[in-house]
């Protein structure tokens, strides 16, 4: 190796073990190998040097590229290593460190009334349905067997939207009735019918609108809806389902249940649902005093069939249920407004553990 290339080599090693960082090596790469490098440009004079030389000289600048790659390759790996080595020194853990106090969220009451009774009827074997919270006025109403200038519409306060809204369009509504805000969970059970064959066993749990406010009403709140439907479902299911959930919904084994006739324009016969409870302490399955809790019949044969399901092949029942009243009774809460208002220190006391999970109780 003659002088000049000799000296190439001995400046770039010495250059490689003093560079301890991946730019610093870059550097160094870029002055030899690069476009405008060192090696590059003796590579680019070869062909000055005189013809009997270049042979040589040619021979002699390949093994000095070989030796200064090979050089800088091995700089850079183990430039690399070292700095692994540093980034896993960096981040080991002490796995014996006590773990630090850490403010977790808390499930808000209604949501977990939601899981328990997703879970309760879940384990009964039922699906959960949803729906759309702008409903057409067929959906909410005359489908279920309450039409135009029904007295059940009154006890309704319905929120109308626009005739010509955005959801109206979709709703292919122009024409008709104006969309409402729904008023309660059932238009669910008419999509559910619509769209699914029978048998169906499934709870609808969702968000409703009335225009209604006071210490136990709230303009948007809560429902739960059941809809059991198959050949031969008769009303003693309809008690023994009920008499279950309430049971299993309260934790108490032998919660009194009490069935009473009613009316609702889409069951027939109709059954509000009482438990017992003491009026003067609050304290359920006490006492001699009853508290209605949920409405539910048998599916309207005509029900039935707006849904397209012959009532003579098919029959089933129904209920419907308010999620913040049941959630008030089973924790003893007296006003519904502050579910809404998002004031953390009502959340810290009424709030639940996120990763305790919803126990089903004995009976189910
Ligand atoms: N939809 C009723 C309401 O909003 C509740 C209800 C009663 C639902 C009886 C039902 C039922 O499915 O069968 O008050």
């Amino acid at each position: 190796m003659t002088d000049d290339l000799q000296a190439l080599k001995t400046e770039t090693d010495a250059a490689l073990a003093a560079a301890t960082d991946l730019r610093a090596w870059d550097a160094i790469r870029v002055a030899v190998l690069g476009r405008n490098g060192k090696l590059t440009a003796l590579l680019r004079d070869l062909g000055k040097t005189p013809p009997e030389e270049r042979r040589e000289r040619g021979a002699a600048l390949n093994r000095l590229k070989e030796a200064l790659t090979g050089a800088i390759d091995a700089r850079k790996a183990a430039l690399d290593d070292a700095a692994l080595e540093a980034r896993l020194a960096s981040e080991r853990i002490d796995p014996t460190l006590p773990p630090r106090p850490r403010e977790t969220g808390l499930v808000h009451p209604i949501a977990r009334t939601m899981e328990e009774i997703a879970a309760i009827f879940g384990a009964m074997g039922c699906t959960v349905s949803d729906g759309p919270d702008v409903e057409s006025d067929w959906l909410n109403f005359g489908a279920l067997n309450i039409p135009a200038h029904h007295p059940a519409r009154a006890d309704h306060d319905t929120f109308y939207l626009p005739a010509r809204s955005p959801a109206a369009e979709r709703e292919g509504q122009t024409k008709l009735a104006p969309p409402v805000l729904r008023t309660h969970t059932s238009p669910v059970q008419i999509r559910t019918m619509l769209t699914q064959p029978p048998p169906i066993r499934t709870i609808v749990i969702g968000r409703t609108y009335r225009a209604d406010h006071d210490a136990t009403h709230s303009p948007m709140f809560h429902q739960c809806e059941g809809l059991v439907i198959d050949r031969d479902i008769t009303l003693g299911h309809l008690k023994g389902c009920l008499t279950d959930f309430l049971r299993a919904f309260f934790g108490i084994a032998d919660l009194p249940v009490r069935f009473r006739s009613s009316y609702f324009p889409f069951t027939e016969p109709s059954m509000e649902v009482d438990i017992g409870w003491d009026r003067k302490s609050g304290e359920l399955g006490r006492g001699s005093d009853w508290l209605e809790i949920l409405g539910s019949g048998m599916v309207h044969p005509r029900v039935l069939a707006n849904c397209g399901i012959d009532p003579r092949e098919w029959q089933g029942f129904a209920f419907g249920m308010g999620v913040e009243r049941v959630t008030m009774l089973k924790h003893g809460m007296a006003d519904l407004r502050p579910f809404y208002e998002s004031d953390i220190r009502w959340l810290r006391h009424y709030g639940f553990n996120p990763l305790a999970p919803t126990m089903l109780h004995e009976g189910v």
